[in-house]
């Protein structure tokens, strides 16, 4: 793969993505040894998208039966979404670990931040659902942004502005980026029949979370009956699964870490729109401009 210099450490391309060293081993292991079962669902995402909400709905919606989302020992409500669906490549597969996945029960959930042509041929070509969450890119970068600065590789990002990082999404290179290319190609198969995935949105959720927990329930095939409808099930889930709830969990508040971040880092403030409190009009100019070269003619745009 060709290899790039990203503030002093290497980047490596890899089918259009670019990756650290260590977390581009995880995805040639994970290629190499994963068996897809066609019952599979795959929760992907760019970071920074949602992808923790998204954990924490897809396993409140696909196990309801098992555990009522009133229930006083949801497993929500003591473990970290990170712990309970774990990420093919940052956790799952590192460090040449093979993990023994036969014993899981169906159906197994599992995250990814690869692109869709990195996903392994077996679980691209098995019918298994794959469930993709799609942020704003502006919220996206300023998620990122603090993210960066203030947890993962904090000693690296100390002298990176926000301006810095706008020049980054502009040409594309950065860990697991480019993002607009990983959206518009989960965007494209999703319009495919013959290709289960969902396209979620982070501000759909937002706007309309009942109705997009019951497209995602659909979509998995464990559609809501009226019963479970008229008798609030749904906004149980919301309410279990939302940002107030999730972030004021003394598991999220002081939890061991997942994939060597302590889980309060994954929620900041949620919502949408913080990108204005934080870029500058030239900034958000620049990211416009890209964005329409990029995605203009797909049908996908952010709002
Ligand atoms: P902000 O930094 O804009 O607040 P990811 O999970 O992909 O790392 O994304 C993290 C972003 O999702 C953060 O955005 C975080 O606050 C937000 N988030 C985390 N949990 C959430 C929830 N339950 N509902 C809405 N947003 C959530």
């Amino acid at each position: 793969p060709s290899e790039k210099d990203f503030m002093g450490k290497n980047l490596y391309s890899y089918q259009g993505s670019w990756y650290y060293p260590s977390t581009l081993q995880a995805i040639l292991n994970f290629q190499k040894h994963f068996r897809a079962r066609d019952s599979d669902i795959i929760l992907a995402s760019f970071p920074k998208s949602g992808t923790t909400w998204l954990k924490a709905l897809v396993f409140a919606v696909v196990h309801r039966n098992k555990y009522a989302p009133n229930l006083v020992s949801h497993p929500l409500l003591s473990d970290n979404p990170h712990n309970l669906v774990r990420f093919i490549e940052l956790d799952l597969y590192v460090k040449n670990q093979r993990p023994d996945l036969e014993e899981l029960p169906s159906p197994r959930l599992f995250a990814t931040h690869m692109p869709f042509q990195t996903l392994h041929d077996s679980l691209r070509d098995s019918p298994c659902k794959v469930v993709y969450m799609c942020r704003n890119i502006k919220d996206v970068l300023v998620s990122r942004w603090h993210f960066r600065s203030n947890v993962v590789r904090k000693e690296l990002y100390s002298n990176y502005s926000l301006e810095d990082m706008v020049d980054d999404f502009i040409k594309g290179v950065y860990s697991l980026g480019p993002f607009d290319d990983q959206v518009l190609r989960y965007w494209k198969e999703s319009l495919v029949n013959s290709n289960p995935v969902l396209f979620m949105r982070y501000e759909e959720m937002i706007e309309k979370p009942e109705v997009q927990v019951m497209r995602l329930a659909d979509f998995l095939g464990c559609s809501f009956t009226e019963e479970e409808k008229q008798s609030g099930t749904v906004e149980k889930i919301l309410e279990l699964c939302s940002f107030g709830n999730l972030s004021n969990l003394e598991t999220n508040k002081t939890g061991t870490s997942v994939c060597g971040v302590a889980p309060h880092a994954f929620f900041r403030r949620g919502g949408v729109g913080d990108w204005k409190n934080h870029l500058t009009d030239e900034m958000a100019r620049k990211l416009d401009e890209m964005v329409e070269k990029k995605l203009g003619g797909s049908g996908l745009k952010f709002e």
